[in-house]
């Protein structure tokens, strides 16, 4: 990858500096920065977290998850000297000095928070950081994702950040935007001339965005449990997506031009509830079953002995969007934990040839479909009908055109943490949700877990290691189309 300048000397304080997030994903994303020169040696990483440890002791933590990464112990170690620990409980007092006189050391730094907890400490950090008058300069405040429960919850989050740091201070986290295809999506449609006039109801049939992963809940399960995957990953990550299709042309890049037109998209889903759930939507949960050849248990059993539980792990949805460019265009989305591969793709299929001048002999005509591969192996790939080589005859075939971008640029491509982290720093919130987007998501999700709740059914039984319900096929199938499996069938 070649390398953007280095940024302006920054503290990060990251708060949940001990959780999953900032170990699996924060701080190894920052080290990879540092390999690539980006980190100024002045920089200064600020673990935050209630458990009571010391530098040494969390560099000790650290060392050990980036080794496990793969990273050379030598420039582990050096990267190591940048990063410091305060232990500090959000809701008490104590440490909130020493970690204020911290921060002032270094008084020209630019100051990110991150806070990388659960949403109901949101409040009590902000107000602690106004307190201790540590929102000076250049500071930002990053917020990790789920904005709230509910539209409600998400309205009081907003409301109490806005308090202490502006909006133009204020990054909303969403990492799906952070990812290389989702970039590259705006590439593919704003820098190619093909692409748009094709792009609206009269020649796309339907778009299909299916983020299948194959853990289970693991260790998140009281997190998950009380979200579910409409708010884990459709409210958020799967809705950024759609817009992302979706969305008008931006007059640029600017951040309010790109977020301006999303939350048009959002704005313009059609509405479900009680009255439409049961044919819109399915969700599921999965049962005991196998995962990647070994036998997994279900859903329930992970949450541990005598637990009951109704949340989905699993969601499928038809969605609308209500404008001229989409009008009766379907919006395929599902997601799901326990599925049989890791696979985020969209899928833009497009309509069928208006008349066939092939003898049946030739074979089926099938729809162009271009397929944006999140992961894994990013890339793109057109499916297209060629004629099969040879005499005898005119056989068609369905062969994709098929770009990986790492054997096309052949380069790793960077976790979306390491792009988005530095884009906090620098100030560039565009590929951030502004708080009027987390709304009107909400505003589209509520209604949908209202409806769930008001009709007091369970979730769907799946095996794990399967695609989930056999409901979320019979909400395709009824329309005519299939879910995609072109990945599946190639050989
Ligand atoms: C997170 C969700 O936001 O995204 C997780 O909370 C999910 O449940 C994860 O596993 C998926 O991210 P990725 O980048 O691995 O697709």
């Amino acid at each position: 990858m070649t390398a953007s300048p280095p940024v302006d000397p920054f503290d990060l304080v990251i708060f949940g500096g001990t959780g999953d997030l900032a170990l699996r994903k924060l701080i190894p994303a920052m080290f990879h920065r540092f390999l690539d020169g980006q980190i100024p040696s002045e920089s200064r990483i600020i673990g935050i977290a209630r458990e009571a440890t010391d530098d040494a002791g969390y560099r000790d933590t650290l060392q050990k998850a980036l080794i496990e990464g793969g990273g050379d112990k030598q420039k582990i170690d050096t990267f190591l000297k940048q990063v410091h620990y305060r232990s500090l409980d959000a809701k008490k007092d104590e440490g909130w000095d020493d970690f204020a006189q911290l921060i002032a050391e270094q008084a020209d730094h630019i100051r990110v928070f991150y806070l990388s907890t659960s949403p109901e400490l949101f409040t009590h950090i902000c107000n602690r950081l106004g307190a201790h008058e540590l929102n000076k300069g250049k500071s930002r405040v990053v917020l990790e994702k789920p904005i709230g429960h509910d539209l409600a919850s998400a309205n009081e989050i907003n409301e109490d950040v806005a308090r202490v740091f502006d909006e133009s201070q204020t990054f909303r986290i969403d990492h799906y935007l952070g990812k290389e295809t989702v970039q590259n999506l705006l590439a593919l449609r704003f820098g190619n001339a093909l692409f748009e006039p094709l792009w609206n109801a009269e020649h796309i049939d339907h778009v299909q965005i299916t983020v299948s992963e194959t853990l289970g809940v693991g260790r998140r399960g009281s997190y998950y449990d009380h979200s579910g995957a409409l708010r884990d990953m459709v409210q958020n990550h799967i809705l950024q997506l759609l817009c992302m299709v979706a969305m008008e042309p931006p007059g640029s890049l600017a951040p309010n031009a790109l977020r301006d037109e999303k939350l048009k998209v959002l704005n313009a889903l059609k509405h479900i509830d009680s009255s439409n759930a049961a044919q819109l939507t399915v969700r599921g949960q999965y049962r005991a079953g196998a995962s990647e050849g070994k036998s997994v248990p279900g859903y329930v059993e992970e949450l541990g002995e005598g637990k009951k539980s109704n949340t989905e792990t699993f969601v499928a949805i038809k969605a609308e969007i209500a404008n001229w460019r989409w009008a009766g265009v379907p919006f395929y989305l599902r997601t799901g934990k326990r599925l049989p591969a890791r696979l985020s793709e969209i899928v833009v299929a497009f309509k069928h040839v208006p008349h066939s001048i092939f003898d049946a002999s030739a074979g089926t005509l099938a729809q162009n479909r271009l397929v944006l591969r999140l992961q894994p192996d990013e890339g793109v790939k057109l499916w297209l009908t060629i004629k099969h080589p040879g005499p005898g005859g005119l056989r068609l075939r369905h062969v994709p055109l098929d770009m990986s971008f790492a054997e096309a640029f052949g380069v790793q491509q960077p976790d979306a943490y390491e792009r988005l982290l530095l884009d906090v720093v620098r100030g560039n919130p565009t590929l951030f949700m502004r708080s009027d987007e987390v709304v009107a998501a909400w505003r589209w999700a509520d209604p949908i877990l209202a409806a769930w709740a008001a009709s007091g059914e369970a979730p769907r039984a799946y095996q794990a290691g399967t695609w989930g319900p056999s409901a979320a096929v019979a909400l395709i199938e009824r329309d005519g189309r299939t879910w995609n499996e072109d990945s599946e069938d190639e050989e």
